[in-house]
């Protein structure tokens, strides 16, 4: 299978921290893969290295084969790569289908003029960017809060509305940071079910970073696992489980 995101020896310092230390490894096309680690490992440093929030210190990013270490976010954006926030960033007081809308409008075109006097393309437009947004939400199973603010939704709700404003963007990658965090059994499980047929029914490319462990053994293909910002296993979900390093490095955030 062709590689669709690969990373080459990557190395990030923030002064004297080295929070990615020679992290290489790939997700190929079509796969849903897994990104683990104990806090602090350097997880959320490679989703901002790849999608150009920080420059790489060292080495070589490359998707789909081309190199993307000097581009920015909107650059990123636009050659098919969407993330979450381990960290929500929606619009608390906007609506719950404005804050899709907001980011799927990044495809459609529309002149300012068009936009501020509500004319010409602008009323199709508009029409078409609500529908595709109203869709994402029944996805996500939020249609029912369409019109309720962002900031009332439970903390679960919120991730899903997340996720929905990714999949506007239209991915074909798609980097999900610890979409389950804050949620309980309930809601990890119907997150579960929510990330596979995603993953499906998109045609997606999935890299998706989880501090638990369980959830990333049942729904990924193969997992990547990392420590102290350097590769400490690869390999198949029953592999990683028992895995000396991996338990290691668990254990070892217990004490
Ligand atoms: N902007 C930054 N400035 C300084 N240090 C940072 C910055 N971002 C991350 N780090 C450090 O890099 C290390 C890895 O952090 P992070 O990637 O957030 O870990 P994870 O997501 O695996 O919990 C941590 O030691 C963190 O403090
Ligand atoms: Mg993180």
């Amino acid at each position: 299978m062709d590689a669709c995101l690969e990373l080459k020896g990557v190395n990030k310092s923030f002064g004297g921290i080295h929070a990615v230390r020679d992290m290489s490894f790939s997700v190929a096309e079509g796969e849903l893969a897994g990104l683990i680690g104990p806090n602090g490992a350097g997880k959320t440093t490679i989703f901002n290295l790849v999608t150009g929030v920080y420059d790489v210190t060292g080495g070589e990013m490359e998707y789909k084969g081309a190199n993307i270490n000097r581009l920015k976010t909107y650059q990123v954006v636009a050659l098919g790569i969407a993330r979450t926030f381990q960290n929500l960033r929606l619009f608390a007081a906007s609506s719950v289908l404005e804050n899709v809308m907001t980011a799927a409008q990044y495809h459609h075109r529309y002149s300012f003029f068009e936009a501020v006097s509500h004319l010409g393309r602008w009323r199709g437009t508009e029409r078409a960017i609500r529908d595709e947004s109203m869709g994402l939400l029944e996805r996500v199973g939020l249609a029912d809060r369409a019109g309720q603010p962002a900031g009332t939704l439970p903390y679960g709700l919120q991730r899903r509305l997340e996720i929905a404003r990714a999949l506007s963007l239209k991915p074909s990658l798609l980097l999900l940071d610890e979409p389950a965090a804050g949620m309980n059994a309930e809601e990890v499980s119907t997150l579960n079910d929510l990330i596979v047929k995603i993953h499906e029914d998109f045609k997606l490319t999935i890299l998706l970073i989880e501090h638990h462990m369980d959830m990333v053994m049942r729904i990924c293909h193969r997992v990547v696992c990392m420590n102290f910002g350097a590769l400490i296993a690869e390999g198949p979900p029953r592999d990683i489980q028992g895995h000396p390093e991996v338990l290691k490095a668990y254990l070892g955030e217990e004490e």
